[in-house]
């Protein structure tokens, strides 16, 4: 009620009481004179009995010695603590979570039973200067305040005497939340909601104040790791840091609140790693053969987003040179998916394609302590030949080696830098000269 409402109240209430005075029944008490008691009635704000002139209600006559230095000793009270604001006033007390100072029947340490220059005769100027009489001030220091809480609106989310709430808050959860923020409820609604904000959004946000943008209880990539210990572990142990964490934070890649898309992407699977990596997005785009995974747009299939022991942030290893001696683990990578003996037997009819008759093309390239790369045939995301041989190899840092590859019913033919032309046939060997 306003201040002005209020008046109008005591107005009524005074005028009752003149009423009553005159009509001669005397419940209306003479205590306030120009001499006695006179600054009451004067504040902004006066309790309704006050301003009726009804002290009697509260301070029974009828003890000796009355007017003395301490009057209060001279009247006696019809009851005690609450019990005498509870004749009047409805006792809510039944509710779960009652406000210590409320239990304790301290009411006139928050109200003055007469009035006060505050709003429901408070004690103090603002609710939260009232609150901070009894509580530690640790709620208004952090660098970001929260809006209600920097306006010193404690009691837009504490009831202060009771509350069904734990904390007496005034709603649960994030119905709290939503009191002020239904704006932001349908980024909630999406079909994936991150576990932690369906559960509590102080799971993440604190209400009163921290240091970190957004009321978070930490910043960028820790907010995180307070829960995902496992991610937090496998990122500190990465040799290879991936760019966009290093960069950036979880939150470039992943929403914190809901998604429409799996694991909380920001974006589809099939457009999160392209929105950075440009080139690659349009190289697969514009290619005419993918490769298996890439096709399937997964790119985690190989690569680990979150970083890896190994270079450019691989599941498993795979060389970076061009050259490597032979080794199956060498391929890992690759073995993961596809037949890890393509290379093992000199003599083959059934490991591989890649045979000039019996005579194993995979194992002659890359079984040796020289041996190539699959990359050095082989693109590993898309390109323009078939079977995924590349237009062009890199040899030694600036230098690329054309490479025409031609595919025939039952061999091939290759057409590169490194050697002449030769070709490949499993019916019918051919003799390269
Ligand atoms: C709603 C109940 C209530 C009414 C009505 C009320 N009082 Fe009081 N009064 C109290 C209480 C409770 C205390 C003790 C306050 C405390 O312990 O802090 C008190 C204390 C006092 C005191 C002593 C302490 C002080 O604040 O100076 C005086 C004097 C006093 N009242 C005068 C009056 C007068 C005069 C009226 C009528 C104009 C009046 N009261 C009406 C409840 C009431
Ligand atoms: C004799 C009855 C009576 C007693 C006893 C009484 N009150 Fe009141 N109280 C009223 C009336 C009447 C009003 C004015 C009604 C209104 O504004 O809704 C009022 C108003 C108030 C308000 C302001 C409410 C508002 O909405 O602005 C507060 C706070 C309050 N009382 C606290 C107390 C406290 C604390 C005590 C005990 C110390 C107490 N009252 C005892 C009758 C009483
Ligand atoms: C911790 C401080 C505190 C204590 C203790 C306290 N109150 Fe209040 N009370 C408030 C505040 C703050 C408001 C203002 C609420 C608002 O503006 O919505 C209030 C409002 C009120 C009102 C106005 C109506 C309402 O419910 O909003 C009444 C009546 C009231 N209190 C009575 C009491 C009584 C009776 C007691 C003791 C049983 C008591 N209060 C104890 C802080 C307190
Ligand atoms: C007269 C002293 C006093 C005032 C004024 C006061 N409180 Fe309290 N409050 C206490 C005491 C005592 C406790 C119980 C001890 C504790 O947990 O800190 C308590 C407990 C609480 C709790 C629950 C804390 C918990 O851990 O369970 C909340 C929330 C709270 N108060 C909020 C407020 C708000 C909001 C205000 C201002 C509207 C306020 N208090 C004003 C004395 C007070
Ligand atoms: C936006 C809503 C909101 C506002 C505004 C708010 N609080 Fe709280 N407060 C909460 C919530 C929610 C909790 C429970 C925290 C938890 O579960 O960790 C809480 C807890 C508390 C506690 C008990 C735990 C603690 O942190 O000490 C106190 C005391 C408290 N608040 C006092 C205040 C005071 C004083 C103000 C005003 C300066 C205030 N609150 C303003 C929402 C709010
Ligand atoms: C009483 C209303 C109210 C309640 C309840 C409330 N807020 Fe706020 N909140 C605000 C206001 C006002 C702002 C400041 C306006 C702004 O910056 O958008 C704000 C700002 C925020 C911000 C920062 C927004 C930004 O863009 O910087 C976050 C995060 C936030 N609130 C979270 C919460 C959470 C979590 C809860 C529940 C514990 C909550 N709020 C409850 C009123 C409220
Ligand atoms: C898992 C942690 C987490 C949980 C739980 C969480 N949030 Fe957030 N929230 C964040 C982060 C992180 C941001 C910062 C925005 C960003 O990086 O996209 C944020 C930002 C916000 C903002 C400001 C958004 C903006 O862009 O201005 C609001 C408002 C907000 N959260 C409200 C809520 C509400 C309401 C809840 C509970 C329903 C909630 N949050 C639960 C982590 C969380
Ligand atoms: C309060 C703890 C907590 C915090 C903080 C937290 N998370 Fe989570 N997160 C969880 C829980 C619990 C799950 C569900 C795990 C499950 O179902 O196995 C989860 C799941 C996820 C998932 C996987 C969803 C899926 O479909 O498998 C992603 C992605 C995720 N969180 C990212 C984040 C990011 C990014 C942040 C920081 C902005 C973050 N989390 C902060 C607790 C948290
Ligand atoms: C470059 C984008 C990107 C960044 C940055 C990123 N993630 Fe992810 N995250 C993904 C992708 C993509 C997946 C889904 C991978 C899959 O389905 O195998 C994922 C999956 C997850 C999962 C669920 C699967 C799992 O491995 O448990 C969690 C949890 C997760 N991320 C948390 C985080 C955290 C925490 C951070 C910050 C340290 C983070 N992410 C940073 C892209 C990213
Ligand atoms: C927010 C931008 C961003 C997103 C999204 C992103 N990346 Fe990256 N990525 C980078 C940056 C920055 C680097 C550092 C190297 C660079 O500058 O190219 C990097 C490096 C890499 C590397 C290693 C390159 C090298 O030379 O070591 C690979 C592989 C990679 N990203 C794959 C992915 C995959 C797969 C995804 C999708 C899950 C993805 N990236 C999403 C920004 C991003
Ligand atoms: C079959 C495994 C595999 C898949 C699936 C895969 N990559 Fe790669 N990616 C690799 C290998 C191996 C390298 C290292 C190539 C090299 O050393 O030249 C690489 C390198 C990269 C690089 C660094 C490029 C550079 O020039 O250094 C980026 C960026 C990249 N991949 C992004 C992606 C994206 C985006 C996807 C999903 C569309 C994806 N990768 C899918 C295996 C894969
Ligand atoms: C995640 C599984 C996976 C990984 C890892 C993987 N591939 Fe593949 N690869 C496939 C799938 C699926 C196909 C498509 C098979 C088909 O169309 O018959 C394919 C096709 C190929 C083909 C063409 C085969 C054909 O008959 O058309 C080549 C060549 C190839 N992969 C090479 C590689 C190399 C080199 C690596 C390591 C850098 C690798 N792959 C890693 C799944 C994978
Ligand atoms: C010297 C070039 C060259 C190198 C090095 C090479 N490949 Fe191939 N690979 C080919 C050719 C050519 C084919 C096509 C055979 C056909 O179908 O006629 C092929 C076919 C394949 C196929 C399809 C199945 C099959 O065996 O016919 C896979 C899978 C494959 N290669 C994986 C690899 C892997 C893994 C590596 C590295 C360990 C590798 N290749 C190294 C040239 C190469």
């Amino acid at each position: 009620m306003s201040g002005k409402g209020k008046k109008t109240v005591f107005t009524l209430l005074a005028l009752l009481g003149a009423v009553i005075f005159l009509a001669g029944t005397s419940l209306a008490d003479t205590c306030v004179t120009s001499k006695c008691h006179s600054g009451m009635g004067k504040a902004d704000y006066v309790h309704g009995p006050v301003g009726a002139g009804q002290c009697v209600v509260c301070h029974t006559k009828g003890v000796k010695g009355h007017p003395t230095k301490h009057p209060e000793r001279d009247f006696k009270f019809p009851a005690k603590g609450k019990a005498l604001c509870y004749m009047c006033h409805q006792n809510k007390e039944t509710e779960e979570f009652v406000h210590t100072p409320v239990g304790k029947g301290q009411c006139v340490a928050c109200h003055d039973p007469h009035q006060s220059n505050a709003p429901k005769q408070l004690k103090a100027d603002t609710v939260s200067a009232l609150c901070f009489k009894c509580h530690e001030n640790n709620k208004t220091v952090k660098k970001y305040v929260h809006g209600p809480v920097a306006s010193g609106d404690c009691i837009v989310c504490h009831n202060p005497h009771t509350s069904p709430y734990k904390f007496q808050l005034e709603a649960q959860g994030d119905e709290l939340c939503f009191l002020c923020h239904e704006d932001r409820k349908a980024e909630f609604t999406r079909k994936y909601v991150h576990k932690p904000a369906k559960e509590n959004c102080l799971n993440c946000h604190d209400p009163h104040n921290t240091d970190y943008q957004f009321h978070l209880k930490a910043e960028g990539k820790n907010l995180c790791f307070r829960c995902h210990k496992k991610i937090a572990k496998w990122v500190s142990e990465a040799t290879y840091q991936h760019g966009a964490l290093q960069k950036g934070t979880c939150t470039t890649c992943h929403t914190p609140h809901s998604s429409n898309y799996p694991r909380q992407l920001k974006m589809a699977a099939k457009d999160i790693c392209y929105s950075c990596h440009t080139e690659m997005g349009k190289k697969v785009r514009t290619s005419k053969y993918l490769h298996g995974p890439v096709q399937q747009n997964d790119c985690y299939a190989c690569h680990n987003p979150h970083g890896s022991k190994n270079p450019k942030i691989l599941k498993k290893y795979f060389p970076a040179e061009f050259y490597k001696p032979y080794k199956t683990d060498n391929y890992a990578l690759c073995f993961g998916c596809h037949n890890k003996d393509i290379a093992l037997d000199r003599i083959t009819t059934r490991l591989t394609n890649f045979r000039n008759g019996d005579i194993n093309l995979h194992y002659v390239h890359v079984n040796k302590k020289k041996g190539r790369s699959c990359k050095a045939c082989h693109e590993v995301h898309a390109g323009n030949q078939p079977k995924h041989i590349r237009r062009e190899v890199p040899f030694g840092k600036m230098w690329m080696l054309p490479v025409k590859y031609t595919k025939t019913e039952t061999g091939g033919k290759c057409n590169v830098g490194c050697h002449k032309p030769k070709a490949y046939d499993r019916k019918k060997p051919v003799e390269n000269k």
